[in-house]
Protein backbone atom coordinates (compact mmCIF):
# COMPACT_ATOMS: atom_id res chain seq x y z
CA UNK A 1 0.00 0.00 0.00
CA UNK A 2 1.61 3.71 -0.93
CA UNK A 3 1.40 5.57 2.06
CA UNK A 4 -0.58 9.37 1.43
CA UNK A 5 1.68 11.70 0.04
CA UNK A 6 0.00 14.65 2.29
CA UNK A 7 -1.55 15.08 5.91
CA UNK A 8 -5.12 15.67 5.08
CA UNK A 9 -5.69 19.30 5.11
CA UNK A 10 -8.95 18.43 7.21
CA UNK A 11 -10.94 16.11 8.93
CA UNK A 12 -13.98 14.29 6.94
CA UNK A 13 -17.08 16.02 6.85
CA UNK A 14 -19.85 14.73 9.30
CA UNK A 15 -22.19 13.03 9.55
CA UNK A 16 -19.84 10.22 8.91
CA UNK A 17 -20.77 6.62 6.92
CA UNK A 18 -19.16 4.21 9.44
CA UNK A 19 -19.74 1.57 6.44
CA UNK A 20 -18.15 3.52 3.37
CA UNK A 21 -15.30 1.87 2.41
CA UNK A 22 -13.55 5.04 2.41
CA UNK A 23 -13.62 5.73 5.73
CA UNK A 24 -12.81 2.18 7.11
CA UNK A 25 -8.84 3.01 7.51
CA UNK A 26 -9.40 6.33 9.82
CA UNK A 27 -12.17 4.26 11.78
CA UNK A 28 -9.92 1.56 12.84
CA UNK A 29 -6.85 4.29 13.52
CA UNK A 30 -9.43 5.56 16.22
CA UNK A 31 -10.43 4.19 19.32
CA UNK A 32 -14.17 3.39 20.12
CA UNK A 33 -16.86 5.17 22.16
CA UNK A 34 -15.48 8.62 20.65
CA UNK A 35 -17.74 9.18 17.70
CA UNK A 36 -20.42 7.11 19.60
CA UNK A 37 -21.27 5.91 22.87
CA UNK A 38 -19.83 2.22 24.18
CA UNK A 39 -23.43 1.48 25.09
CA UNK A 40 -22.71 -1.07 27.75
CA UNK A 41 -24.03 -1.25 30.91
CA UNK A 42 -21.12 -1.71 33.56
CA UNK A 43 -17.81 0.39 33.39
CA UNK A 44 -14.43 0.00 35.35
CA UNK A 45 -12.23 2.73 35.15
CA UNK A 46 -8.69 1.72 36.18
CA UNK A 47 -6.14 4.51 37.05
CA UNK A 48 -2.69 3.15 37.02
CA UNK A 49 0.82 4.54 37.50
CA UNK A 50 3.75 3.49 35.35
CA UNK A 51 6.56 1.92 37.07
CA UNK A 52 8.64 1.55 33.84
CA UNK A 53 9.87 4.39 31.45
CA UNK A 54 11.23 4.55 27.69
CA UNK A 55 11.20 1.49 24.97
CA UNK A 56 9.77 -0.85 27.54
CA UNK A 57 6.97 1.38 28.79
CA UNK A 58 6.39 1.86 24.74
CA UNK A 59 6.02 -2.20 24.52
CA UNK A 60 3.53 -2.74 27.41
CA UNK A 61 1.24 0.50 26.26
CA UNK A 62 1.32 -1.47 22.70
CA UNK A 63 0.67 -4.71 24.62
CA UNK A 64 -1.92 -3.64 26.53
CA UNK A 65 -3.39 -1.66 23.91
CA UNK A 66 -3.45 -4.62 21.10
CA UNK A 67 -5.11 -7.08 24.25
CA UNK A 68 -8.05 -4.62 25.32
CA UNK A 69 -8.29 -1.27 22.71
CA UNK A 70 -11.92 -1.44 21.03
CA UNK A 71 -11.68 0.35 17.36
CA UNK A 72 -14.66 2.74 16.31
CA UNK A 73 -14.29 0.35 13.05
CA UNK A 74 -15.02 -2.85 15.35
CA UNK A 75 -17.44 -0.92 17.44
CA UNK A 76 -19.61 0.20 14.56
CA UNK A 77 -19.54 -3.11 13.01
CA UNK A 78 -20.43 -5.03 16.55
CA UNK A 79 -23.12 -2.16 17.00
CA UNK A 80 -24.72 -3.75 13.29
CA UNK A 81 -24.87 -7.39 14.34
CA UNK A 82 -26.04 -6.70 17.88
CA UNK A 83 -29.14 -4.43 15.84
CA UNK A 84 -29.44 -7.36 13.12
CA UNK A 85 -28.86 -11.22 15.24
CA UNK A 86 -29.07 -9.69 18.90
CA UNK A 87 -25.18 -11.23 19.50
CA UNK A 88 -23.90 -8.55 22.44
CA UNK A 89 -20.20 -6.67 21.39
CA UNK A 90 -17.13 -8.14 23.11
CA UNK A 91 -15.13 -6.42 26.24
CA UNK A 92 -14.65 -2.83 25.16
CA UNK A 93 -11.61 -1.39 25.73
CA UNK A 94 -10.45 2.59 25.68
CA UNK A 95 -6.72 3.48 26.86
CA UNK A 96 -5.64 6.70 27.44
CA UNK A 97 -3.03 8.97 28.56
CA UNK A 98 -2.32 11.68 30.80
CA UNK A 99 0.94 14.13 29.71
CA UNK A 100 2.84 12.10 32.18
CA UNK A 101 2.78 9.07 30.68
CA UNK A 102 3.57 11.15 27.16
CA UNK A 103 6.99 12.14 29.63
CA UNK A 104 7.72 8.77 31.01
CA UNK A 105 7.87 7.19 27.33
CA UNK A 106 10.16 9.76 26.12
CA UNK A 107 8.03 11.89 23.82
CA UNK A 108 10.32 15.00 23.23
CA UNK A 109 9.35 17.77 24.40
CA UNK A 110 9.18 19.55 21.06
CA UNK A 111 6.43 17.21 19.70
CA UNK A 112 4.73 17.42 22.90
CA UNK A 113 4.49 21.06 22.78
CA UNK A 114 3.41 20.90 19.06
CA UNK A 115 0.78 18.30 20.07
CA UNK A 116 -0.91 19.77 23.43
CA UNK A 117 -0.21 23.26 23.41
CA UNK A 118 -3.91 24.61 23.01
CA UNK A 119 -2.76 27.99 21.60
CA UNK A 120 -4.78 27.98 18.21
CA UNK A 121 -7.79 26.96 20.06
CA UNK A 122 -7.84 29.91 22.62
CA UNK A 123 -10.33 32.46 21.45
CA UNK A 124 -8.92 36.06 20.40
CA UNK A 125 -9.42 38.11 23.36
CA UNK A 126 -10.09 35.47 26.03
CA UNK A 127 -5.94 34.40 26.56
CA UNK A 128 -6.42 36.46 30.22
CA UNK A 129 -8.81 34.19 30.87
CA UNK A 130 -6.97 31.36 30.12
CA UNK A 131 -3.47 32.01 30.37
CA UNK A 132 -2.44 28.54 30.51
CA UNK A 133 -3.53 27.03 27.05
CA UNK A 134 -1.75 23.84 28.40
CA UNK A 135 -4.52 22.50 30.25
CA UNK A 136 -3.53 18.91 28.98
CA UNK A 137 0.18 19.26 29.95
CA UNK A 138 -0.32 20.54 33.28
CA UNK A 139 -3.36 17.89 34.14
CA UNK A 140 -6.69 18.73 36.21
CA UNK A 141 -5.03 20.05 39.46
CA UNK A 142 -3.05 22.73 38.42
CA UNK A 143 -6.48 23.87 36.93
CA UNK A 144 -8.29 23.95 40.13
CA UNK A 145 -8.61 27.27 41.04
CA UNK A 146 -9.55 27.88 37.85
CA UNK A 147 -12.37 25.56 37.74
CA UNK A 148 -13.30 25.85 41.17
CA UNK A 149 -12.22 22.56 42.25
CA UNK A 150 -9.66 24.17 44.77
CA UNK A 151 -9.73 27.37 47.05
CA UNK A 152 -8.12 30.21 44.74
CA UNK A 153 -6.27 31.36 47.72
CA UNK A 154 -4.79 28.67 49.40
CA UNK A 155 -3.30 30.40 52.52
CA UNK A 156 -6.27 31.80 53.09
CA UNK A 157 -7.79 29.07 54.28
CA UNK A 158 -8.70 28.04 57.61
CA UNK A 159 -8.46 24.46 58.62
CA UNK A 160 -11.82 24.29 59.85
CA UNK A 161 -12.73 24.28 56.37
CA UNK A 162 -9.94 21.90 54.94
CA UNK A 163 -11.59 19.37 57.26
CA UNK A 164 -14.97 20.06 55.13
CA UNK A 165 -13.11 19.96 51.38
CA UNK A 166 -13.47 16.54 49.32
CA UNK A 167 -10.53 14.41 49.31
CA UNK A 168 -8.75 14.72 46.09
CA UNK A 169 -8.40 18.78 47.63
CA UNK A 170 -7.84 17.86 51.10
CA UNK A 171 -4.72 15.62 49.22
CA UNK A 172 -3.49 18.34 47.25
CA UNK A 173 -3.49 20.61 50.48
CA UNK A 174 -1.62 17.94 52.12
CA UNK A 175 0.82 17.96 49.51
CA UNK A 176 1.42 21.45 49.41
CA UNK A 177 2.04 20.97 53.34
CA UNK A 178 -0.50 24.14 54.09
CA UNK A 179 -2.11 21.53 56.90
CA UNK A 180 0.29 18.48 58.89
CA UNK A 181 -2.46 16.53 60.31
CA UNK A 182 -4.60 14.30 59.16
CA UNK A 183 -8.27 14.85 59.92
CA UNK A 184 -10.79 12.00 60.24
CA UNK A 185 -11.87 10.66 56.95
CA UNK A 186 -14.99 9.68 55.57
CA UNK A 187 -14.08 5.77 54.04
CA UNK A 188 -14.93 6.72 50.40
CA UNK A 189 -12.49 9.73 50.90
CA UNK A 190 -9.79 7.10 51.79
CA UNK A 191 -9.35 6.08 48.71
CA UNK A 192 -8.62 8.96 47.10
CA UNK A 193 -5.69 9.67 49.76
CA UNK A 194 -4.00 6.38 48.67
CA UNK A 195 -3.35 8.95 45.83
CA UNK A 196 -0.97 10.38 48.09
CA UNK A 197 2.48 10.07 46.30
CA UNK A 198 1.10 8.65 43.37
CA UNK A 199 0.36 9.60 40.03
CA UNK A 200 -2.65 8.65 37.67
CA UNK A 201 -0.28 7.85 34.43
CA UNK A 202 -3.18 6.60 32.49
CA UNK A 203 -6.35 5.12 32.75
CA UNK A 204 -7.88 2.25 30.82
CA UNK A 205 -11.77 1.74 30.35
CA UNK A 206 -13.03 -1.23 30.37
CA UNK A 207 -17.06 -1.86 29.75
CA UNK A 208 -19.32 -4.64 29.21
CA UNK A 209 -22.95 -5.71 29.97
CA UNK A 210 -22.14 -8.19 32.37
CA UNK A 211 -20.70 -7.36 35.32
CA UNK A 212 -19.32 -10.47 36.79
CA UNK A 213 -17.70 -11.01 33.66
CA UNK A 214 -16.31 -7.20 33.43
CA UNK A 215 -14.97 -7.46 37.27
CA UNK A 216 -12.95 -10.79 36.28
CA UNK A 217 -11.32 -9.54 33.43
CA UNK A 218 -10.74 -6.37 35.57
CA UNK A 219 -9.43 -8.91 38.10
CA UNK A 220 -6.99 -10.87 35.09
CA UNK A 221 -5.37 -7.06 33.45
CA UNK A 222 -4.27 -6.34 37.09
CA UNK A 223 -2.94 -9.89 37.93
CA UNK A 224 -1.23 -9.79 33.97
CA UNK A 225 0.07 -5.88 34.17
CA UNK A 226 1.14 -5.33 37.85
CA UNK A 227 4.06 -8.01 36.97
CA UNK A 228 5.39 -6.02 33.73
CA UNK A 229 4.87 -2.50 35.28
CA UNK A 230 1.68 -0.78 36.07
CA UNK A 231 0.66 -0.16 39.59
CA UNK A 232 -3.23 0.65 40.40
CA UNK A 233 -3.66 4.11 41.68
CA UNK A 234 -7.88 3.50 41.98
CA UNK A 235 -10.33 2.20 40.14
CA UNK A 236 -14.05 3.76 39.78
CA UNK A 237 -16.83 1.11 38.82
CA UNK A 238 -19.51 3.00 36.67
CA UNK A 239 -22.92 1.13 36.12
CA UNK A 240 -25.89 2.79 33.92
CA UNK A 241 -29.28 3.18 35.47
CA UNK A 242 -32.31 2.78 33.55
CA UNK A 243 -35.67 4.39 34.10
CA UNK A 244 -38.92 2.28 33.26
CA UNK A 245 -38.80 2.75 29.80
CA UNK A 246 -35.19 1.45 29.93
CA UNK A 247 -33.39 4.83 29.28
CA UNK A 248 -30.48 6.12 31.00
CA UNK A 249 -31.21 8.79 34.21
CA UNK A 250 -28.37 9.82 36.59
CA UNK A 251 -29.00 9.68 40.16
CA UNK A 252 -31.13 13.10 40.70
CA UNK A 253 -33.52 10.68 38.66
CA UNK A 254 -33.51 12.65 35.50
CA UNK A 255 -33.12 11.17 32.14
CA UNK A 256 -29.15 11.85 30.95
CA UNK A 257 -27.58 11.82 28.03
CA UNK A 258 -29.97 12.90 25.58
CA UNK A 259 -28.59 16.27 23.98
CA UNK A 260 -25.39 15.04 22.20
CA UNK A 261 -23.57 16.33 18.91
CA UNK A 262 -23.95 13.55 16.18
CA UNK A 263 -21.31 12.45 14.51
CA UNK A 264 -22.56 9.35 12.19
CA UNK A 265 -24.94 8.64 9.47
CA UNK A 266 -25.95 5.49 11.52
CA UNK A 267 -27.36 8.38 14.26
CA UNK A 268 -29.86 9.71 11.48
CA UNK A 269 -30.72 6.56 9.44
CA UNK A 270 -29.41 8.29 6.46
CA UNK A 271 -27.03 8.03 3.75
CA UNK A 272 -26.47 4.02 4.64
CA UNK A 273 -26.25 2.12 1.86
CA UNK A 274 -27.05 -1.14 3.34
CA UNK A 275 -30.25 0.35 3.96
CA UNK A 276 -30.49 -1.23 7.52
CA UNK A 277 -33.05 0.20 10.09
CA UNK A 278 -31.28 0.45 12.90
CA UNK A 279 -33.91 0.32 16.00
CA UNK A 280 -36.49 2.33 13.97
CA UNK A 281 -38.81 2.81 16.86
CA UNK A 282 -36.45 3.90 19.30
CA UNK A 283 -35.06 6.38 15.95
CA UNK A 284 -38.65 7.73 16.22
CA UNK A 285 -38.82 8.33 19.74
CA UNK A 286 -35.59 9.95 19.84
CA UNK A 287 -34.71 11.90 17.08
CA UNK A 288 -37.57 14.20 15.97
CA UNK A 289 -36.89 17.11 13.67
CA UNK A 290 -33.74 18.79 13.55
CA UNK A 291 -34.24 21.93 11.82
CA UNK A 292 -34.60 24.17 14.87
CA UNK A 293 -31.92 22.71 16.91
CA UNK A 294 -28.95 20.32 14.49
CA UNK A 295 -27.48 18.28 16.69
CA UNK A 296 -25.42 17.16 13.61
CA UNK A 297 -21.65 18.39 14.53
CA UNK A 298 -18.07 18.91 12.79
CA UNK A 299 -15.47 16.85 13.70
CA UNK A 300 -13.44 19.29 14.29
CA UNK A 301 -15.17 19.82 17.90
CA UNK A 302 -14.00 15.81 18.67
CA UNK A 303 -11.00 15.19 16.89
CA UNK A 304 -7.67 16.26 17.22
CA UNK A 305 -4.50 14.83 15.03
CA UNK A 306 -2.15 12.40 16.46
CA UNK A 307 0.57 13.69 15.51
CA UNK A 308 2.92 11.47 17.76
CA UNK A 309 1.67 8.71 15.40
CA UNK A 310 3.32 7.50 12.19
CA UNK A 311 0.59 6.72 10.25
CA UNK A 312 -0.66 9.84 8.42
CA UNK A 313 -4.32 10.86 9.24
CA UNK A 314 -4.70 8.95 12.77
CA UNK A 315 -6.47 10.93 14.98
CA UNK A 316 -7.26 11.09 18.60
CA UNK A 317 -9.14 13.01 21.73
CA UNK A 318 -9.14 14.92 24.72
CA UNK A 319 -10.61 13.00 27.57
CA UNK A 320 -11.61 14.50 30.59
CA UNK A 321 -12.54 12.41 33.76
CA UNK A 322 -14.18 13.63 37.16
CA UNK A 323 -15.61 11.60 39.56
CA UNK A 324 -18.78 13.88 40.64
CA UNK A 325 -20.40 12.83 43.93
CA UNK A 326 -24.27 13.71 44.06
CA UNK A 327 -25.98 14.56 47.25
CA UNK A 328 -29.69 13.14 46.34
CA UNK A 329 -30.93 13.72 49.62
CA UNK A 330 -30.17 17.18 49.69
CA UNK A 331 -30.87 17.92 46.03
CA UNK A 332 -34.89 16.35 46.82
CA UNK A 333 -35.94 18.51 49.44
CA UNK A 334 -34.64 21.37 47.77
CA UNK A 335 -36.77 20.65 44.89
CA UNK A 336 -39.69 20.16 47.51
CA UNK A 337 -38.66 23.22 49.10
CA UNK A 338 -38.29 25.38 46.40
CA UNK A 339 -42.04 24.07 45.18
CA UNK A 340 -43.06 24.99 48.49
CA UNK A 341 -41.53 28.46 48.16
CA UNK A 342 -43.11 29.20 44.89
CA UNK A 343 -46.50 27.74 46.32
CA UNK A 344 -46.47 25.00 43.55
CA UNK A 345 -49.18 22.29 43.90
CA UNK A 346 -50.05 18.89 42.55
CA UNK A 347 -48.71 18.54 38.68
CA UNK A 348 -47.07 21.60 39.39
CA UNK A 349 -44.76 20.69 41.67
CA UNK A 350 -42.63 18.93 39.35
CA UNK A 351 -41.65 22.07 37.75
CA UNK A 352 -39.64 22.74 40.55
CA UNK A 353 -36.76 20.73 39.61
CA UNK A 354 -37.09 20.83 35.88
CA UNK A 355 -36.22 24.82 36.73
CA UNK A 356 -33.16 23.39 37.91
CA UNK A 357 -32.32 20.72 35.53
CA UNK A 358 -34.24 22.39 32.26
CA UNK A 359 -36.09 18.94 31.38
CA UNK A 360 -38.66 17.26 33.59
CA UNK A 361 -37.59 13.69 34.81
CA UNK A 362 -38.72 11.92 31.95
CA UNK A 363 -36.73 14.62 29.61
CA UNK A 364 -39.14 16.49 28.84
CA UNK A 365 -37.58 20.09 27.61
CA UNK A 366 -38.91 22.90 30.14
CA UNK A 367 -38.89 25.52 27.43
CA UNK A 368 -41.54 23.78 25.53
CA UNK A 369 -44.19 22.55 28.45
CA UNK A 370 -45.23 23.61 31.68
CA UNK A 371 -45.29 19.95 32.56
CA UNK A 372 -43.78 16.90 31.66
CA UNK A 373 -45.35 14.00 29.65
CA UNK A 374 -44.44 16.12 26.35
CA UNK A 375 -44.57 14.29 23.03
CA UNK A 376 -42.13 13.96 21.52
CA UNK A 377 -40.49 12.58 24.60
CA UNK A 378 -37.49 13.83 25.03
CA UNK A 379 -37.40 16.08 22.28
CA UNK A 380 -33.86 18.03 21.53
CA UNK A 381 -35.31 20.54 18.65
CA UNK A 382 -35.37 23.63 20.31
CA UNK A 383 -33.91 27.03 21.31
CA UNK A 384 -34.67 29.49 23.55
CA UNK A 385 -34.10 32.70 20.85
CA UNK A 386 -37.05 32.44 19.03
CA UNK A 387 -34.99 31.18 16.08
CA UNK A 388 -34.67 27.97 14.01
CA UNK A 389 -30.88 26.39 13.49
CA UNK A 390 -29.87 28.65 10.51
CA UNK A 391 -30.37 31.37 12.95
CA UNK A 392 -33.18 32.83 11.09
CA UNK A 393 -36.60 34.01 12.99
CA UNK A 394 -39.31 30.91 13.21
CA UNK A 395 -42.91 31.09 14.45
CA UNK A 396 -42.07 27.55 15.54
CA UNK A 397 -38.92 27.69 18.19
CA UNK A 398 -39.90 29.24 21.62
CA UNK A 399 -38.26 32.44 22.49
CA UNK A 400 -37.66 32.80 26.12
CA UNK A 401 -34.76 34.98 26.16
CA UNK A 402 -35.50 36.92 29.24
CA UNK A 403 -35.69 33.28 30.99
CA UNK A 404 -39.21 33.46 31.83
CA UNK A 405 -39.74 29.44 31.18
CA UNK A 406 -36.65 27.51 31.30
CA UNK A 407 -34.51 30.00 33.66
CA UNK A 408 -30.98 31.11 33.10
CA UNK A 409 -29.63 28.70 35.67
CA UNK A 410 -30.87 26.00 34.56
CA UNK A 411 -28.20 23.02 33.94
CA UNK A 412 -29.31 22.36 30.33
CA UNK A 413 -29.44 26.05 29.52
CA UNK A 414 -25.96 27.26 31.27
CA UNK A 415 -24.14 24.08 29.53
CA UNK A 416 -25.49 24.84 26.27
CA UNK A 417 -27.52 28.19 25.71
CA UNK A 418 -28.34 27.32 21.94
CA UNK A 419 -27.42 30.41 20.58
CA UNK A 420 -24.19 32.19 19.34
CA UNK A 421 -22.71 34.40 22.49
CA UNK A 422 -21.38 36.96 19.87
CA UNK A 423 -17.71 35.69 19.66
CA UNK A 424 -18.38 35.37 15.98
CA UNK A 425 -16.80 32.03 14.83
CA UNK A 426 -16.32 31.06 18.27
CA UNK A 427 -19.88 30.59 19.16
CA UNK A 428 -21.52 28.40 21.70
CA UNK A 429 -22.07 25.54 19.14
CA UNK A 430 -18.00 25.22 18.93
CA UNK A 431 -17.68 24.64 22.36
CA UNK A 432 -19.89 21.47 22.36
CA UNK A 433 -18.71 18.79 24.38
CA UNK A 434 -19.19 14.97 23.88
CA UNK A 435 -20.51 13.39 27.37
CA UNK A 436 -19.56 9.64 27.95
CA UNK A 437 -20.30 9.71 31.30
CA UNK A 438 -21.97 6.60 33.71
CA UNK A 439 -23.49 6.78 37.36
CA UNK A 440 -21.25 5.20 40.06
CA UNK A 441 -22.64 3.71 43.40
CA UNK A 442 -25.11 1.22 45.01
CA UNK A 443 -28.81 2.48 45.80
CA UNK A 444 -31.26 1.05 48.00
CA UNK A 445 -33.98 1.46 44.83
CA UNK A 446 -33.65 2.53 41.63
CA UNK A 447 -34.19 6.56 41.13
CA UNK A 448 -36.82 6.37 39.06
CA UNK A 449 -39.02 4.22 41.82
CA UNK A 450 -41.01 5.77 44.93
CA UNK A 451 -38.42 7.15 47.33
CA UNK A 452 -39.00 7.68 51.04
CA UNK A 453 -36.17 10.14 52.43
CA UNK A 454 -34.80 7.15 54.21
CA UNK A 455 -33.88 5.68 50.62
CA UNK A 456 -32.47 8.62 49.27
CA UNK A 457 -28.30 8.63 49.82
CA UNK A 458 -26.51 11.61 50.93
CA UNK A 459 -23.35 10.56 49.28
CA UNK A 460 -21.70 7.54 47.56
CA UNK A 461 -23.19 8.00 44.76
CA UNK A 462 -22.91 9.43 41.85
CA UNK A 463 -21.53 10.83 38.33
CA UNK A 464 -18.26 9.81 36.36
CA UNK A 465 -18.65 12.57 34.29
CA UNK A 466 -16.59 11.93 31.00
CA UNK A 467 -16.32 14.50 27.79
CA UNK A 468 -14.71 14.38 24.87
CA UNK A 469 -13.37 17.17 22.97
CA UNK A 470 -10.69 18.36 20.34
CA UNK A 471 -9.62 21.39 23.20
CA UNK A 472 -9.74 20.92 26.82
CA UNK A 473 -9.40 24.99 27.49
CA UNK A 474 -12.31 25.86 24.42
CA UNK A 475 -14.58 23.30 25.54
CA UNK A 476 -14.58 21.48 28.97
CA UNK A 477 -13.01 24.43 30.53
CA UNK A 478 -14.53 27.01 28.84
CA UNK A 479 -17.64 25.77 29.97
CA UNK A 480 -16.99 24.74 33.37
CA UNK A 481 -15.51 28.09 34.56
CA UNK A 482 -17.48 30.42 31.90
CA UNK A 483 -20.40 29.20 32.08
CA UNK A 484 -21.52 27.14 35.17
CA UNK A 485 -19.22 28.56 37.34
CA UNK A 486 -20.39 32.26 36.59
CA UNK A 487 -23.13 33.87 38.30
CA UNK A 488 -23.39 36.44 35.90
CA UNK A 489 -23.66 34.13 32.86
CA UNK A 490 -26.62 33.99 30.86
CA UNK A 491 -27.40 34.36 26.96
CA UNK A 492 -30.61 36.36 26.75
CA UNK A 493 -31.16 38.89 23.53
CA UNK A 494 -33.33 41.29 25.66
CA UNK A 495 -31.04 41.73 28.69
CA UNK A 496 -31.96 43.17 32.02
CA UNK A 497 -35.42 43.53 30.94
CA UNK A 498 -36.21 40.17 32.78
CA UNK A 499 -37.20 42.56 36.24
CA UNK A 500 -34.43 40.02 37.60
CA UNK A 501 -31.03 40.88 38.97
CA UNK A 502 -28.18 41.00 36.33
CA UNK A 503 -26.83 37.54 38.63
CA UNK A 504 -27.78 34.84 37.22
CA UNK A 505 -25.94 32.59 39.46
CA UNK A 506 -24.41 29.98 39.38
CA UNK A 507 -25.48 26.23 37.37
CA UNK A 508 -27.57 24.30 39.52
CA UNK A 509 -26.17 21.36 39.47
CA UNK A 510 -22.62 21.87 38.48
CA UNK A 511 -21.76 25.15 39.53
CA UNK A 512 -18.97 25.74 41.98
CA UNK A 513 -17.13 28.73 43.06
CA UNK A 514 -13.44 28.56 44.20
CA UNK A 515 -14.47 30.59 47.06
CA UNK A 516 -14.17 28.10 50.16
CA UNK A 517 -18.09 28.65 51.02
CA UNK A 518 -21.07 26.47 51.64
CA UNK A 519 -24.31 26.90 49.97
CA UNK A 520 -24.99 30.56 51.56
CA UNK A 521 -21.83 31.79 49.50
CA UNK A 522 -23.17 31.02 45.67
CA UNK A 523 -25.81 33.92 45.62
CA UNK A 524 -29.43 33.19 45.29
CA UNK A 525 -30.85 32.22 41.88
CA UNK A 526 -33.89 33.96 40.67
CA UNK A 527 -37.14 31.29 40.18
CA UNK A 528 -41.03 32.42 39.34
CA UNK A 529 -43.90 30.95 40.28
CA UNK A 530 -45.64 31.17 36.56
CA UNK A 531 -44.62 29.13 33.64
CA UNK A 532 -43.99 32.24 31.34
CA UNK A 533 -44.10 34.85 33.42
CA UNK A 534 -47.94 34.82 33.37
CA UNK A 535 -50.53 33.10 34.84
CA UNK A 536 -52.26 30.43 32.96
CA UNK A 537 -50.60 31.57 29.78
CA UNK A 538 -47.94 28.74 28.28
CA UNK A 539 -46.70 31.19 25.51
CA UNK A 540 -46.16 34.85 25.21
CA UNK A 541 -45.49 36.44 21.55
CA UNK A 542 -44.25 39.79 22.86
CA UNK A 543 -43.30 39.02 25.79
CA UNK A 544 -40.83 42.05 25.80
CA UNK A 545 -43.63 44.61 26.08
CA UNK A 546 -45.09 43.04 29.17
CA UNK A 547 -45.40 44.73 32.24
CA UNK A 548 -43.49 42.18 34.62
CA UNK A 549 -43.50 44.19 37.78
CA UNK A 550 -46.25 41.86 39.27
CA UNK A 551 -44.52 39.04 38.92
CA UNK A 552 -41.39 39.43 41.25
CA UNK A 553 -39.09 36.38 40.74
CA UNK A 554 -38.43 34.23 44.31
CA UNK A 555 -34.71 34.16 45.45
CA UNK A 556 -33.48 31.00 46.33
CA UNK A 557 -30.53 28.88 46.96
CA UNK A 558 -30.27 26.25 44.77
CA UNK A 559 -26.83 24.65 44.30
CA UNK A 560 -24.19 22.62 46.14
CA UNK A 561 -25.61 19.00 45.11
CA UNK A 562 -22.66 17.64 43.27
CA UNK A 563 -18.94 17.70 44.79
CA UNK A 564 -16.29 16.86 43.04
CA UNK A 565 -14.11 14.28 44.22
CA UNK A 566 -11.26 14.21 41.81
CA UNK A 567 -10.18 13.48 37.84
CA UNK A 568 -7.70 14.04 35.21
CA UNK A 569 -7.24 15.06 31.67
CA UNK A 570 -6.21 12.15 29.62
CA UNK A 571 -5.87 12.19 25.62
CA UNK A 572 -7.15 9.25 23.77
CA UNK A 573 -4.24 8.29 21.36
CA UNK A 574 -4.74 7.03 17.52
CA UNK A 575 -4.29 3.13 17.67
CA UNK A 576 -1.27 3.53 15.09
CA UNK A 577 0.36 5.33 17.88
CA UNK A 578 -0.51 2.94 20.91
CA UNK A 579 0.33 0.48 18.98
CA UNK A 580 3.40 0.69 17.08
CA UNK A 581 6.86 -0.03 18.06
CA UNK A 582 9.40 2.00 19.92
C1 LIG B 1 -27.25 17.62 30.07
C2 LIG B 1 -27.17 15.90 34.60
C3 LIG B 1 -22.48 17.14 34.98
C4 LIG B 1 -22.69 19.22 30.63
C5 LIG B 1 -27.64 17.04 31.26
C6 LIG B 1 -28.96 16.53 31.56
C7 LIG B 1 -28.93 16.05 32.83
C8 LIG B 1 -27.60 16.25 33.34
C9 LIG B 1 -30.08 15.41 33.60
C10 LIG B 1 -30.19 16.57 30.62
C11 LIG B 1 -30.27 15.42 29.68
C12 LIG B 1 -29.45 15.59 28.43
O1 LIG B 1 -29.65 16.53 27.65
O2 LIG B 1 -28.59 14.74 28.21
C13 LIG B 1 -25.88 16.09 35.09
C14 LIG B 1 -25.46 15.71 36.42
C15 LIG B 1 -24.14 16.05 36.53
C16 LIG B 1 -23.74 16.66 35.27
C17 LIG B 1 -26.36 15.06 37.48
C18 LIG B 1 -23.18 15.87 37.68
C19 LIG B 1 -23.34 15.03 38.67
C20 LIG B 1 -22.14 17.84 33.85
C21 LIG B 1 -20.85 18.49 33.63
C22 LIG B 1 -20.92 19.09 32.40
C23 LIG B 1 -22.25 18.81 31.86
C24 LIG B 1 -19.67 18.47 34.60
C25 LIG B 1 -19.89 19.91 31.69
C26 LIG B 1 -19.05 20.73 32.28
C27 LIG B 1 -23.92 18.91 30.09
C28 LIG B 1 -24.31 19.25 28.73
C29 LIG B 1 -25.63 18.80 28.57
C30 LIG B 1 -26.02 18.18 29.84
C31 LIG B 1 -23.45 19.95 27.68
C32 LIG B 1 -26.50 18.91 27.32
C33 LIG B 1 -27.22 20.23 27.28
C34 LIG B 1 -28.01 20.40 26.00
O3 LIG B 1 -27.43 20.19 24.92
O4 LIG B 1 -29.18 20.78 26.05
N1 LIG B 1 -26.82 16.87 32.37
N2 LIG B 1 -24.83 16.66 34.44
N3 LIG B 1 -22.96 18.06 32.77
N4 LIG B 1 -24.96 18.27 30.71
FE1 LIG B 1 -24.91 17.52 32.59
Amino acid sequence: MTKKQTKPAGLPFSPLDPFAPQNKAMLENLQGNILQGHGRNFSANIFIQFSITGKQLKDLISKISVQYVTSAFQQAEESKYFKRFGIPGSLFGNFFLAATAYNKMGVGKDLMSAMFKDQDNVPPGAEKIFPQSDSFLKGMTALGADLGDIPADLSAVDPAAIASLPALQKWKLFEKKVITEEPELEPLEKAYLKLDGLQIDAMLLLADDSEPYLLRETRSFVTEFEKLGIQVVAIELGKALRNNEGEGIEHFGYVDGRSQPLYLTTDFEMGNPRKERINEKAFRKESGDIDLWDPKAPLEILLKEDLASNVPGSFGSYFVFRKLEQDVLRFSMAEQNLADKLKLTGKDRERAGAMAVGRFRDGTPLVLSSTDGFLPGKDNNFRYDGRDASGNPNPRSVDDSLGLKCPFQAHIRKTNPRQNVGEGEDGDQSRRITRRGIPYGERIKNPNAFQALDDLPTGGVGLLFACFQSSIVKQFSFMQKTWANNTGFKVSSAPGQDGSSPETGIDTLIGQSSQLSGAGGNPDHNWRKEYGGHHGHTSLPDVGNLDLSHSHPTRFNFSNFVKFRGGEFFFAPSIPFLTQSA
